[in-house]
């Protein structure tokens, strides 16, 4: 149990896919924009996990839970023959608008010093991942914020330990039951290679964690 446990936060430091913010939109509040010191920053996979999110992020304070709608949540690459880019054995999160749907997620206040560690951490400079901003729906009341969506998007299975880290954050931080279910009714890829698991805990040993972990 204690191992499998371990294995799960390691993962979790693997993970991140997410969002953050930037500050293009007229309609961006005062709350919402960087120019306060901070970003708030709508979590939609790996990233609703507090541990991984703070690897790169280590400010990283829980606002609210909430849903953005017109988007669902769906799992690929950046091209058919991509999987070298990601340490995931499988498909990773994005944000795909797609009427009538709803994508649950995070949002979490970050200091603006994290905010270009988040970018690198998606891959925003290598074209993976494009910041965009989402209007969450909290209990707050409709909070601006950033998130990452795909570039190239190629459906693709997310891979079990990369679905483990979704619903482990999900449940942490208390997501709708409904919505959490749905998450463990995700199909996957079945793949159950170590090889991630290894370089993370060879990680943890070096206490570094390589530049290629913790790619999207
Ligand atoms: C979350 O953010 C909203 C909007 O900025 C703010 O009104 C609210 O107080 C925040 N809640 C917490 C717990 O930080
Ligand atoms: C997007 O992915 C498709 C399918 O793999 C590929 O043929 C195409 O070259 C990619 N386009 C870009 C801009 O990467
Ligand atoms: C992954 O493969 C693509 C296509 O072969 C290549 O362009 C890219 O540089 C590779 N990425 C890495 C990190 O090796
Ligand atoms: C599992 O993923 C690894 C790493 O991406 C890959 O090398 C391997 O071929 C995959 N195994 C199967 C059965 O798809
Ligand atoms: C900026 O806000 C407008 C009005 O709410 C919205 O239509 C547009 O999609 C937003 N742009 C981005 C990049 O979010
Ligand atoms: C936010 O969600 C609540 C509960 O589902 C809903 O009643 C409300 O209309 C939503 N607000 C907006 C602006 O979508
Ligand atoms: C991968 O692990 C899952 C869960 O333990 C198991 O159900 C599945 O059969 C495994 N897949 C393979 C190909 O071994």
């Amino acid at each position: 149990m204690a191992p499998l446990f371990a294995c799960g936060l390691l993962l979790l430091s693997l993970l991140q896919k997410e969002v953050q913010s930037t500050k293009h939109n007229k309609t961006v509040t005062a709350h919402s924009t960087n120019g306060n010191g901070y970003f708030m920053y709508f979590a939609y996979a790996s990233n609703l996990l507090k541990e991984r999110l703070r690897l790169n992020s280590p400010s990283a304070v829980f606002n609210s839970t909430g849903k953005i709608k017109g988007y669902a949540l769906k799992f690929g690459l950046w091209g058919e023959l991509m999987e070298n880019e990601t340490a995931w054995q499988g498909g990773v999160a994005t944000i795909k608008e797609q009427k009538d749907s709803e994508v649950w997620g995070v949002v979490w206040k970050i200091s603006s010093e994290d905010r270009r560690n988040l970018d690198k951490q998606e891959g925003v400079d290598r074209g993976l991942y494009r910041p965009l901003e989402v209007n969450v729906n909290t209990t707050y009341g409709e909070i601006l914020c950033h998130a990452y969506q795909m570039n190239n998007f190629t459906s693709k299975l997310a891979s079990p330990q990369y679905k483990q880290v979704i619903c482990m954050g999900a449940e942490q931080n208390g997501l709708p039951p409904d919505y959490i279910r749905e998450l463990h009714a995700l199909e996957t890829n079945n793949n159950n290679s170590t090889s991630m698991l290894n370089t993370i805990f060879a990680a943890k040993h070096r206490e570094k964690i390589p530049s290629h972990v913790g790619q999207p």
